[in-house]
């Protein structure tokens, strides 16, 4: 065996089972149909691999999949299913010889897969027509594909996807904006994608353009605010590329889903996934588009080579958002973006702990659900580091390196350890002062928030802070100087109030700026956790009805959790749950189970 041909970088993931660091995964066939009224995906995925090692064997990931046959360079073979191991599934062996060239694996997916979700069509925005869609990241692909599931293991791929006649297939690739009268869609990615970003939609879907290469697609009754509320969405491409290079994906569209989407937007290439939380009706929450797009240099570009390294895709990305907001908008706008992130790092330290080796930017998940990792340490200090380095390198200076990192790591992935070194030889160099200043191993071996942490300007939030204290010190909310306010101002007026406060004065405060009914998801989300807390049971009916439809994993936990905490609302939280739960997804279940039947 060739040693030299393993790939050291997917041998040390230690969130796949399959051994692709031994055997090139280059090109996945996937013929498959979807039956949304059994809730099934069933067919079959071709592997084209290079057996660089002449290995014995391929070992594939899965999770809860039926595997009826394989076959190997046209033949049936004799293949061995593995136990599951809790969160990373069965590993799949099939023998191989050292020259083969294609694996067919034919097979179904099971009632515990991660990655999907089936809404009936009452869990629609239209509520005519059934919708499901997929969520692959971090470890989920494996539950619906037969694949090596690692961010370091790249291929490209082609589909062929049955769907009900009537409803549209989108994927991660190349799409048709019309909708196919046999239900059969074709779809192309060639540009080489880790697992993690295969991604399927299906339901009655329509697509509109913005300009010659963004687009949106929605339900027919969303496609109208949504095409509004992302009509900047081609400048902010523009904007990205202005700042890190070419964009080099093609088009870029974005999926408006139905409500109990788990997340807020998911970086799909060529379609970002997003929760319909963010039509707001007055743009102010398209900085998460901007996220999304950003992850065409960060994350899908250049890619983490483990979940350890996460923060590698998440912290650039959260820092190129900002700078193109900021490109946008203005300063005193990223500003706001950048303090509520300031505040989201603080209350995620305290809530690990200050000292716990998860507030490091570099994890260690061995033995752990990736999800674990899912914190806003990846997001925050992360990004909170990478403007250390601007601040102190100067921006240019700053920019021109991250503008050479994406080319020079194009479609690569990327450890912790490997972008320390190109920072150094690329950037620090023999540039002591700057070395000394920026202190990288306590950001990212170290735990909390490091000393010298920047902070944002806070023009915009100081006179919120402003009217806040004069609001505490009995000025009638209409009173205070809340005329030009956006989102971003409210979201800080209400996370900075003291825990509690009186129902009386969480009444006034509806009185004046009525937020039960503000319909601008971000304030809904905060007004209701002040609402539990406060006893304020006027806000419950609108919050029950929040909790029926959204599904968004970043709104439920808190606002459950909060209810999980006030001994008053224990039951009401429970029931509330008991009802919901269907509408939401199997991997929101499984956190908010931990929440809820913990008590
Ligand atoms: N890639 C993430 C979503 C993700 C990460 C899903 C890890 C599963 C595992 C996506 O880009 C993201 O960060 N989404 C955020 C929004 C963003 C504006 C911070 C979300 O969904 O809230
Ligand atoms: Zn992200």
């Amino acid at each position: 065996m060739n040693s030299s041909a393993v790939d050291s970088m997917v041998l040390r993931d230690v969130h796949t089972l399959s051994n692709a660091a031994y055997i090139d995964m280059q090109h996945l066939d996937l013929d498959i149909a979807v039956d949304m009224a059994k809730k099934q995906i069933a067919g079959s995925a071709v592997w084209r691999i290079h057996n660089k090692t002449k290995a014995m064997e391929l070992v594939l990931d899965t999770y809860d999949l039926t595997i009826d046959s394989v076959v190997v360079d046209g033949k049936t073979v004799v293949f061995r299913l593995d136990p599951r191991i809790q969160f990373l599934g069965s590993a799949l062996h099939i023998p191989i010889g050292p020259a083969t060239k294609l694996v067919k694996v034919i097979y179904k997916t099971g009632e515990e897969a991660r990655a999907l979700q089936w809404l009936s069509p009452e869990q629609t925005h239209d509520k005519g027509q059934p919708f499901f869609y997929t969520q692959s990241e971090s470890i989920y692909a494996r539950s619906w594909i037969p694949c090596a599931d690692g961010p370091g293991i790249r291929f490209t791929y082609n589909a062929r996807v049955t769907v009900p006649t009537g409803l549209m297939a989108l994927m991660s690739a190349e799409n048709q904006t019309e909708r196919s009268d046999s239900g059969v869609y074709h779809f192309k990615m060639n540009t080489p994608i880790p697992a993690y970003l295969m991604a399927l939609a299906v339901g009655d879907i329509t697509f509109k353009s913005i300009d010659e290469r963004t687009g949106v697609y929605a339900e027919p009754g969303m496609i109208d605010k949504a095409r509004w509320e992302f009509e900047n969405v081609g400048k902010m491409v523009n904007n990205a590329e202005q700042l890190y290079g070419h964009y080099r994906w093609g088009r870029y569209d974005v999926i408006v889903l139905p409500p109990g989407f788990p997340i807020g937007g998911m970086e799909n290439p060529r379609l970002t996934f997003c929760t319909p939380t963010i039509i707001a009706g007055d743009r102010s929450l398209v900085s998460l588009i901007a996220h999304e797009l950003a992850h065409s240099w960060s994350g899908n570009l250049v890619t983490n080579a483990t979940w350890d390294d996460f923060w590698l895709n998440e912290g650039f990305t959260n820092y190129f958002e900002r700078r193109i907001m900021e490109q946008m908008m203005g300063y005193s706008y990223s500003d706001m973006l950048w303090e509520l992130g300031y505040q989201d790092l603080v209350a995620e330290v305290k809530s690990l702990g200050a000292n716990s080796k998860d507030t490091w930017l570099k994890l260690d998940l061995k033995g752990r659900d990736p999800d674990d990792g899912l914190t806003d340490i990846s997001y925050e200090k992360g990004a909170h580091f990478l403007k250390l380095i601007e601040v102190n390198a100067g921006r240019d200076r700053f920019d021109k390196f991250l503008k050479r990192y994406f080319s020079d790591h194009a479609f690569k992935t990327i450890t912790t350890e490997a972008f320390l070194t190109y920072l150094d030889t690329g950037l620090v160099k023999d540039d002591t002062v700057l070395r000394k200043k920026l202190n990288i191993n306590e950001w990212v071996y170290g735990p909390g928030i490091p000393a010298n942490c920047p902070r944002a300007g806070q023009e915009r939030f100081a006179k919120v802070d402003d009217a806040r204290d004069q609001f505490l010190n009995d000025v009638p909310p209409a009173e205070l100087a809340t005329s030009n306010w956006t989102t971003h101002e409210w979201m800080h007026f209400l996370r900075g109030m003291p825990p509690a406060l009186s129902a009386n004065q969480v009444k006034s405060l509806d009185m004046a700026f009525k937020f039960t009914n503000a319909g601008n998801s971000e304030i809904a989300d905060s007004w209701f956790i002040m609402s539990v807390r406060a006893n304020y049971t006027f806000a419950y009916p609108v919050m029950e009805s929040f909790l029926s439809t959204v599904g968004r994993r970043k709104f439920l936990e808190p606002l459950y959790g909060e209810m999980m905490k006030t001994p008053r609302c224990v039951e009401m939280g429970k029931s509330l749950y008991e009802r919901f739960r269907k509408n939401y997804h199997p991997l929101a279940q499984e956190s908010l189970d931990k929440l809820i039947y913990s008590k």
